[in-house]
C-alpha cells in the first residue's frame, strides 16, 4: 500500500483553498465526503500565501484547511508549495529569475519562472519546506507529500549566471579535466577547444548548430539540477517523516527530464495524465503508454494518477470535452494498467485566473445539475468497490527499451533525417496496446532477466556496456527487434566506427553500410521472402550486409534492390531481428505479431478491437479488467478466467457482454487461469 495512513484507492485530487473564502472550504469538505474523496493535494501553488515577505510565515490559514481536512476524514498529499515564487522574491533577489537561450529573462505573472541553480530559490525553498515539514509532521491529516508539481513543465532549461556556474560545477565533477572534456565534446571541429573551466557556457543562441555534445550535456545537467531540487526537499521531508511517503508528479514522455534517475528517488511514481478526446482511439493508447511508463519506472509498487481533468482542459486551440461515461473509463483505465490512485485538476473550478475554464470535480454552476459531479460521485462509490486489488501489480513479458539520452541524441540538428523518439515508442507501444500484450519500458542496461521480448526502437545513443547487456539478453534467448538508426553513437555522441551499429554488430548479424532516408510522402517498395507480399515502406532505408542473419524481407526498388531490409540472426539461445526501414503500421503489426510467437508473448486474452485486457496480481488475488473503448457493445470469451465482479458482485465466466465504455473488474477465481493463456 501506498501510504499506511490510507490502505484506499487514493480518490480525490488538487485542492486549492487559498482560491476560496472559509465558508466555502466548509461546503468543499462536505462535498468530498459526498463524492467519496479520500485524498486531496493541497498547497501546490501556495507559497505568497504561506509566506508573504522574506521573514514572515502565514500557516494559520493552511493549519485551518488540515484540520477541516480531518476533522472530516479526508487525508491530505501536502504540497511543498514551491512550485511558483511569490512576487516580492523576485523583486528582492532578481537572481531567482530563469533565463533562456536567448538571454532574455522569464518574469513573474505566469508560474515557475524560477531558475532551478538559483541559490536564493534553494534557501528560500528549503526554509519554506522545512517549516512546513516540522508544523505538519505530525498532523492526523498528513498522508503524503507532494513535492513541487510538474519539475520544468514550462520552463525546462535555465541559461542564467547561476545554471552556467552550475554547468560548469557539473562538468568538472564529470570530466575531472579539460582533456577530458575536450575529447569527449569533440572540440577539435570548429575551433571550439576549451583552455579554461570558465570559457564554457551554456548552449546559448548561436549563429549554427551548437556542439551537439555540449547540448546533450546540457540536457543531463538540468534534468539533474531540479532533480537536485526535488532531492532538497525530498531529504527534509523525509528527516521530518520517515514514514511518510513522498512523490512529485510526472509527464509522462516529458523530454526534459530523465524520469529514470527521478523515479529511484522518490516512494512512488505519479504523473499527470491529459490525453486529448479529439484523436478518438489514439487517447486511451497514449494514456495507457504514459500509464506504462509511471509504472514501469518503479515496477515493484503500483503508482498514482495525480492529476486528469474531469471534462475539459483550458490549453489546447480546441478543448474537446470527455463524453459521459469516458471519465470514468479512463480513470478506471488507469487502475487497471496499475494505479492505486485516481486524482483530478481540480477541485473545485477557480473563478478567476488563467485556469478557469478548465474541468474540475466541483463546476461553476456547483453540484447539484452537475453532470460531471454526478459522474465524480458515482465513479468515487466504484473506486471504492476496487479496494481488494491495492497493491497488485501489472507483471510484462515484454518491454520497450527507451532512454532519455537516445531521446536527447536523436533529436539535436544535423542528423541524417528526423526521427520523432516520442512518436516511435509510441508507435511500438500501440502494438502492445491494441493486441492486449502487457509491456514494460526499461533501459537497455537494467536487468532484463523478467523479459522474454525487448524492442528497442531508433534507440540511437547506447553505450557500449548497455549494448552488451542486450546481446547477453539475447544469448540467454531473448527475443530482441531493433530499427534503423540504433547503435549509432556512445554516451559522448561520438560516432562508434567500423560499421554501424558498431555495438550490436554481432547480435544482429549485419552490418550498416549507409541510409537513405525518404522525403516526406516518398515511398519504396519491400518484399517479404516467405509470403511473396510486396508492400510500402517509408522515412529510411539503410543499406545492410548480412554477417550471419537471414533477411526476412528484401528491397525491391532503387539501387539497393534486393538487399535486406528486415532482418534475423540466430544468436546464442535466442534470436535478434532488424527493421532497416519504417512499415505500415499493418505491416508493422505483422512482424511484431511474429516476433511475440517467436518469444512465446501473448495476450493476457483475445478480444475485440478497442477492448483493452488488462492482468494484475499479488499473493493471494488476480484481477483481470475489461474495458471497452468502444461505443458499440462488446463480447468477449473469457476462455479459462473465471469469478467476480468487483463493481457489480455478479460472478462471471465464459462470455461477458460490455456495454459501449463498459467496464468489468474480475477477482479471479484462485487456481487455473494463467496470464497470457487464459487458460
Ligand atoms: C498540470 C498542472 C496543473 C494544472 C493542469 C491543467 O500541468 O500540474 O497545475 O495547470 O495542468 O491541465
Amino acid at each position: 500500500m501506498l501510504s499506511p495512513k490510507l490502505p484506499k484507492i487514493f480518490y480525490g485530487g488538487d485542492y486549492n483553498p487559498e482560491q476560496w473564502p472559509e465558508p466555502v472550504w466548509r461546503e468543499d469538505v462536505k462535498l468530498m465526503r459526498e463524492a467519496g474523496v479520500n485524498l486531496v493535494s493541497v498547497g501546490i501553488f501556495s507559497w505568497a500565501r504561506l509566506q508573504p515577505n522574506e521573514k514572515t510565515y502565514t500557516f494559520e490559514w493552511f493549519d485551518r484547511v488540515m484540520d477541516l481536512l480531518a476533522e472530516n476524514g479526508i487525508l491530505a498529499c501536502v504540497a511543498t508549495a514551491t512550485a511558483s515564487t511569490p512576487a516580492w522574491m523576485s523583486k528582492k533577489y532578481p537572481d531567482v529569475l530563469a533565463v533562456d537561450a536567448q538571454g532574455k529573462t522569464y518574469y513573474p505573472g505566469a508560474r515557475q519562472h524560477y531558475s532551478p541553480c538559483s541559490p536564493t530559490y534553494r534557501r528560500l525553498a528549503a526554509a519554506l519546506v522545512r517549516r512546513l515539514a516540522a508544523r505538519y509532521a505530525k498532523h492526523p491529516a498528513l498522508a503524503a507529500w507532494h513535492i513541487n508539481n510538474e519539475y520544468g513543465c514550462h520552463m525546462s532549461a535555465c541559461h542564467g549566471e547561476a545554471s552556467t556556474r552550475a554547468f560548469r560545477g557539473w562538468l568538472r565533477k564529470k570530466y575531472r579535466s579539460l582533456e577530458a572534456l575536450n575529447e569527449a565534446w569533440g572540440t577539435a571541429f570548429w575551433s571550439q577547444h576549451y583552455y579554461g573551466w570558465d570559457e564554457i557556457l551554456t548552449p546559448r543562441r548561436a549563429p549554427y548548430h551548437p556542439n551537439p555534445t555540449q547540448q546533450l550535456d546540457f540536457r543531463r545537467f538540468m534534468s539533474d539540477a531540479f532533480l537536485e531540487l526535488c532531492v532538497m526537499e525530498r531529504d527534509i521531508l523525509r528527516a521530518a517523516t520517515p514514514a511518510v511517503p513522498i512523490t512529485t508528479n510526472f509527464m509522462g514522455f516529458f523530454e526534459p527530464l530523465d524520469y529514470r534517475r527521478w523515479a529511484r528517488e522518490l516512494d512512488f511514481t505519479s504523473w499527470d495524465s491529459y490525453p486529448d478526446p479529439a484523436t478518438g482511439h489514439a487517447a486511451e493508447a497514449s494514456a495507457a503508454s504514459g500509464h506504462d511508463l509511471t509504472r514501469s519506472l518503479k515496477k515493484d509498487r503500483p503508482w498514482v494518477l495525480m492529476e486528469q481533468v474531469t471534462s475539459q482542459v483550458n490549453w489546447r486551440p480546441v478543448n474537446v470535452l470527455k463524453r459521459p461515461g469516458v471519465m470514468r473509463l479512463w480513470s478506471l483505465q488507469a487502475i487497471a494498467r496499475g494505479a492505486d490512485g485516481v486524482m483530478f485538476f481540480q477541485w473545485r473550478a477557480s473563478l478567476g485566473g488563467a485556469e478557469k475554464f478548465h474541468g474540475a470535480l466541483v463546476p461553476h454552476a456547483g453540484t447539484k445539475q452537475s453532470r460531471v459531479f454526478r459522474e465524480a460521485k458515482a465513479l468515487g462509490a466504484e473506486v471504492r468497490m476496487l479496494g481488494p486489488v491495492i497493491g497488485s501489480l501489472v507483471r510484462s513479458r515484454a518491454a520497450i527499451a527507451m532512454d532519455w539520452n537516445a531521446w536527447w541524441g536523436v533529436g539535436l540538428d544535423s542528423r541524417p533525417g528526423r526521427i520523432n523518439y516520442a512518436a516511435t515508442l509510441a508507435e511500438f507501444h500501440r502494438y502492445f496496446f491494441e493486441r492486449n500484450i502487457a509491456v514494460d519500458f526499461v533501459h537497455p542496461g537494467e536487468d532484463l532477466g523478467d523479459y522474454d521480448l525487448v524492442v528497442a526502437p531508433a534507440l540511437y545513443l547506447l553505450a557500449a556496456k548497455d549494448a552488451a547487456n542486450l546481446e547477453r539478453f539475447v544469448a540467454r534467448g531473448g527475443v530482441f527487434l531493433t530499427t534503423y538508426f540504433s547503435g549509432i553513437v556512445d554516451e559522448n555522441e561520438r560516432i562508434v566506427p567500423g560499421g554501424y551499429p558498431a555495438d550490436l554488430r554481432r547480435v544482429l548479424g549485419l552490418w550498416v553500410e549507409e541510409w537513405s532516408p525518404c522525403v516526406e510522402g516518398e515511398t519504396k517498395r519491400v518484399r517479404f521472402a516467405k509470403e511473396g507480399r510486396t508492400v510500402a515502406c517509408s522515412h529510411w532505408c539503410d543499406v545492410l550486409h548480412l554477417e550471419g542473419a537471414k533477411a526476412l524481407a528484401t528491397y525491391a526498388e532503387d539501387f539497393f534492390a534486393g538487399t535486406p531490409a528486415l532482418t534475423v540472426n540466430e544468436f546464442g539461445r535466442g534470436a535478434a531481428y532488424y527493421a532497416g526501414t519504417k512499415f505500415e503500421t499493418e505491416d508493422l503489426a505483422r512482424v511484431l505479431d511474429g516476433v511475440c510467437e517467436r518469444a512465446k508473448v501473448a495476450p493476457v486474452l483475445r478480444a475485440p478491437k478497442n477492448v483493452e485486457v488488462t492482468l494484475r496480481e499479488k499473493d493471494g488475488g488476480r484481477f483481470l479488467f475489461l474495458l471497452n473503448h468502444g461505443v458499440q457493445p462488446a463480447s468477449v470469451a473469457l476462455g479459462g478466467f473465471a469469478g467476480v465482479d468487483l463493481l457489480t458482485g455478479g460472478r462471471v465466466r465464459g462470455t461477458v457482454k460490455l456495454e459501449p465504455l463498459g467496464v468489468r473488474v474480475v477477482a479471479v477465481d484462485g487456481g487455473s487461469a494463467r496470464a497470457g493463456t487464459g487458460e
